[in-house]
């Protein structure tokens, strides 16, 4: 992948992302997209308000959210196509299942970030299952002064099975329903830790109206 299209999609995280309103240990941005899989083309939702129930979220569920808007550049944006056609076939799976052809997912920018000494966390802190049934979450980087930030998977009865770390650039996580999943605190070594992921949240059925 040439620099420069690193470079622009790191824009995305340093100019476009705020402090999320309900936690400002992370800095949040979303965009909300139609995907339609004949095409496998991604162009903006109208919609642009995000809602977790609050069973999928004790902490922030149960009321709508709006992020910072991410621009809608990031449709035509080559990184982004790049990690949607691997994305695509998992996606393609789930229409398939479903029976539908046009989706509505969920893009969201998060940055995790701690100075030494402090914690960020992720909204739910432990394990859960999303109202999502399918979420792909992408590592866009993670500085090597972080500490914590582990993936943590269990079955239904909240008991731990895996423990793994999104490490590399592009390293990928996808959970759906049958798990329940989690990410350890992030914290830091020295200076400010920083923590960037994607994900790719396709929307529950009772959303996709
Ligand atoms: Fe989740």
């Amino acid at each position: 992948m040439p620099d420069h299209s690193h470079a622009r999609f790191h824009n995305f995280y340093e100019s476009q992302l705020r402090p999320d309103p309900y936690a400002s240990v992370r800095d949040r941005g979303m965009i909300k997209l139609i995907y339609d899989r004949p095409s496998q083309q991604v162009r903006k939702n109208e919609n642009q308000n995000y809602f977790q129930s609050y069973s999928a979220n004790d902490s922030d569920g149960g009321r709508v959210r709006v992020f910072a808007p991410i621009s809608d550049e990031l449709v035509t944006d080559s990184v982004f196509l790049h990690i949607l056609k691997g994305d695509a076939h998992y996606i393609n799976k789930y229409c398939h299942r479903a029976g539908v052809d046009i989706l509505n997912i969920s893009v969201h920018f998060i940055r995790y970030r701690a100075e030494e000494g402090y914690a960020s966390f992720s909204s739910p802190v432990w394990l859960h299952l999303d109202d999502e049934p399918l979420v792909l979450i992408h590592l866009i980087d993670l500085t090597p002064n972080a500490i914590g930030a582990d993936s943590v998977i269990s079955g239904m009865d909240s008991k731990p099975t895996n423990v793994l770390r999104l490490q590399k650039p592009f390293d990928t996580l996808i959970v759906d329903r049958t798990k329940k999943h989690a990410v350890t605190p992030l914290g830091s070594s020295h200076g400010t830790s920083y923590r960037d992921v994607m994900l790719v949240n396709v929307e529950a059925e009772v959303r996709q109206k």
